[in-house]
């Protein structure tokens, strides 16, 4: 299991301390959670803040894109060559051709669905993806506590990425800790997020390695 921290939880009055605390503790992935408070009640980072992330981190990024205009904020965060770009399915008309694009800028595609919305509606995408991100609490915000639904629709979301393209990884994200770490592996999860179960953590190498299972 990779271990994607969220700096949503850092203390960003010490950005820099806590992204290489993360790093150095042997995250395998650094989660940056965009919010443009229209697609989600809650504002976060811009270019600025995100390309500071980029110069510090020393493990590649993984950009969940919470916004109304995903093409735009593609563009914005291209040049910080980060490992993933996740968009929101529900907020994308054209998901194919998105997917296309991210690509084309050396970027690795992933779609994220909301907890209502069924692993079917990826299936004609899944060939084209790197990864589907599967929130497991509304997004938003930080320390939500975790919605049990998403582990039948990862063990789903699974056999369909067996048999349609195996290269592509199942994420999760939200109310991840070691209560429920193990029931996400046994779904076919490959990746999780996790944001305050870390940072709140007195040790961090402590809380990722309790993940990485
Ligand atoms: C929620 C974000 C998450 C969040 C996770 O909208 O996408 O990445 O920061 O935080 P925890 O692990 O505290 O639920
Ligand atoms: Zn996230």
């Amino acid at each position: 299991m990779l271990v994607a921290p969220s700096v949503l939880s850092a203390d960003f009055g010490n950005l820099q301390r806590d992204i290489e605390s993360i790093c150095n503790a042997g995250c395998d992935l650094v989660h940056v959670d965009v919010m443009d408070g229209h697609f989600v009640p809650n504002l976060t980072i811009g270019p600025v803040v995100v390309s500071a992330i980029a110069a510090c981190a020393t493990k590649p990024l993984d950009i969940h894109l919470m916004v109304e205009n995903n093409t735009f904020f593609v563009d914005l965060f291209a040049s910080l060559k980060p490992e993933y770009i996740s968009f929101h399915i529900e907020e994308e008309k054209h998901p194919h051709r998105l997917i296309q694009k991210i690509r084309s800028l050396g970027i690795k595609p992933a779609i994220v669905l909301n907890p209502h919305t069924p692993p079917e509606s990826v299936e004609y995408l899944l060939a084209d993806l790197d990864m589907v991100l599967l929130m497991s609490v509304n997004p938003g915000f930080g320390g939500q506590s975790f919605i049990e639904s998403v582990i039948p629709k990862a063990a789903k979301l699974s056999e369909m990425r067996n048999r349609i393209n195996p290269n592509c990884l199942i994420e999760v994200d939200g109310g991840v800790t070691d209560k429920n770490i193990h029931m996400l592996r046994d779904a076919g999860v490959d990746i999780v997020v996790a944001g305050s179960y870390v940072f709140n953590h007195a040790n961090k190498k402590e809380a990722i390695e309790s993940l990485q299972i």
